[in-house]
């Protein structure tokens, strides 16, 4: 008798549903900046039937704020990359015009006179200066190759193979300096080394030829999570005075496990036992979810999508936030980026001081991507710490 009745109140739903709402029902899982765009893109073309399923409690995905010292450090993405070139990157004009986040560009220009020894002290701005600009020159030698690339992707290689062909090396930048400038170059921006990354689709990156070969840092206590608030409350309902949102077609805490897909739509459920029905799902999942098989697809997805999916490694980039009882490193014009040439490839290579950015909080930023996040992701901060400690023997 129950289950009838219930029967009766879902379908009952369903068509005032579609009554009030005509068009498609559109389900989509994950609410970072992609499923969130997703749905305003939607909206705007009047598709307004949507829910959004988030396994979290909270919108923004890796656009994540945390306190960390006394301020709100990002540990999610922290630049608006592409800035000051031929078109407007539309994540600055919401950064920069509408909700104007602190901000701040990042100069890479003076990074010569500020890499460090292995054991103490810096090393001649010249001679650093030297390797930088043989990588710039083989950078360059690598975007004339890549122009020159069949679209299909027969002819593509990796950026080392590119490295070996125009510096004659076998293995790459190899002294601590090659490497650390290396490093910087490729592995801070893809979180993967130059032997695994796509020459034709990272060199040039569309991101700076389209947009520009600027990036701003934001250091802002609202977060850069304020973007993908900011893009959801222009179609999602939120709450005047607490600015959270309130809209029912906004779900957290919805882990989806299943989906199941025919020619009459999409079943959709999650660890929780809820279904929900659709026309239509679109799935923001990372990469590393995919691959995973935390989803189950009924039926698989195509052979295509699978070999797809399974050829690209899920990078890691890790954002190690450090605070210290008192500053032992240089400030000043041209002194925010540092490198410690370590003569491990990848061994806490990129810094970062904050003297503009959250002034006295004695915080400095490393990044450790790949292997080095793995091995380093796995063990206790302590001995992350002993770590830093050891390289900068303080
Ligand atoms: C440490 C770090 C630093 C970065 N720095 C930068 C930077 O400086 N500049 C830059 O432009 N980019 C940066 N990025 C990349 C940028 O953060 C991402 O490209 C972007 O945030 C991805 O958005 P997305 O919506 O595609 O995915 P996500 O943000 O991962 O959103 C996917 C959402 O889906 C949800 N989800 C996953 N599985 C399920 C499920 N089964 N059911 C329901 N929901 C699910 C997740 O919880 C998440 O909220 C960085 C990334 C990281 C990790
Ligand atoms: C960012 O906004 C400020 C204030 O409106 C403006 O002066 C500045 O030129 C903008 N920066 C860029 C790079 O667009
Ligand atoms: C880490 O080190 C501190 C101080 O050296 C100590 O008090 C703390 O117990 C250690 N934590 C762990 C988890 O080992």
């Amino acid at each position: 008798m129950t289950a009838i009745a219930l029967m009766v109140v879902l379908s009952m739903a369903q068509y005032a549903s579609l009554a009030t709402t005509p068009g498609p029902r559109v389900i989509i899982i994950g609410a970072g900046m992609s499923g969130i765009s997703a749905g305003k893109r939607l909206s705007d073309a009047g598709i307004t039937d949507l829910l959004i399923l988030e396994a979290t409690d909270h919108i923004g995905g890796r656009i994540h704020k945390r306190n960390f010292a006394g301020v709100n450090v990002e540990v999610g993405a922290n630049w608006v990359e592409g800035v000051n070139g031929g078109k407007m990157n539309p994540i600055w004009a919401i950064v920069n015009s509408t909700l104007k986040l602190r901000n701040f560009r990042s100069d890479f220009e003076y990074l010569a006179q500020n890499v460090y020894k292995e054991n103490g002290g810096l090393y001649d701005e010249e001679y650093v200066q030297k390797i930088i600009d043989r990588a710039n020159n083989v950078e360059e030698s690598g975007e004339k190759l890549s122009g020159t690339l069949h679209a299909s992707g027969g002819g593509d290689m990796s950026i080392l193979a590119m490295q070996r062909l125009y510096d004659h090396q076998p293995n790459g930048p190899a002294t601590p300096v090659d490497m650390a400038v290396d490093y910087r170059k490729y592995d801070f921006e893809f979180a993967e080394p130059p032997r695994v990354t796509s020459l034709q689709n990272a060199v040039p990156l569309p991101t700076f030829s389209d947009f520009g070969d600027d990036v701003y840092f934001v250091a802002d206590q609202r977060g850069y999570e304020s973007v993908v608030y900011y893009l959801a409350g222009q179609y999602l309902k939120s709450d005047e005075s607490s600015g959270k949102i309130v809209d029912p077609r906004l779900k957290l805490n919805k882990v989806v496990s299943e989906i199941s897909y025919s020619s009459a739509g999409v079943t959709v459920k999650t660890e929780d036992n809820s279904v929900y029905q659709a026309d239509y799902v679109v799935v923001s999942a990372s990469l590393g979810v995919l691959q995973s098989d935390l989803i189950q697809f009924k039926p698989q997805l195509p052979e295509w999508k699978i070999v797809a999916i399974y050829q690209f490694d899920m990078a890691v980039y890790t954002k190690i936030s450090v605070k210290f009882p008192k500053k032992f490193w240089p400030e000043g014009k041209g002194r925010q980026f540092f490198l410690y040439a370590s003569s491990r490839r990848g061994y806490y290579v990129v810094w970062q001081e904050f003297e503009k950015q959250y002034p006295g909080a004695n915080v400095l930023l490393v990044t450790v991507t790949d292997e080095e996040s793995r091995r380093i992701e796995q063990q206790s901060d302590n001995q992350t710490k002993a770590e830093i400690m050891e390289d900068w023997r303080c």
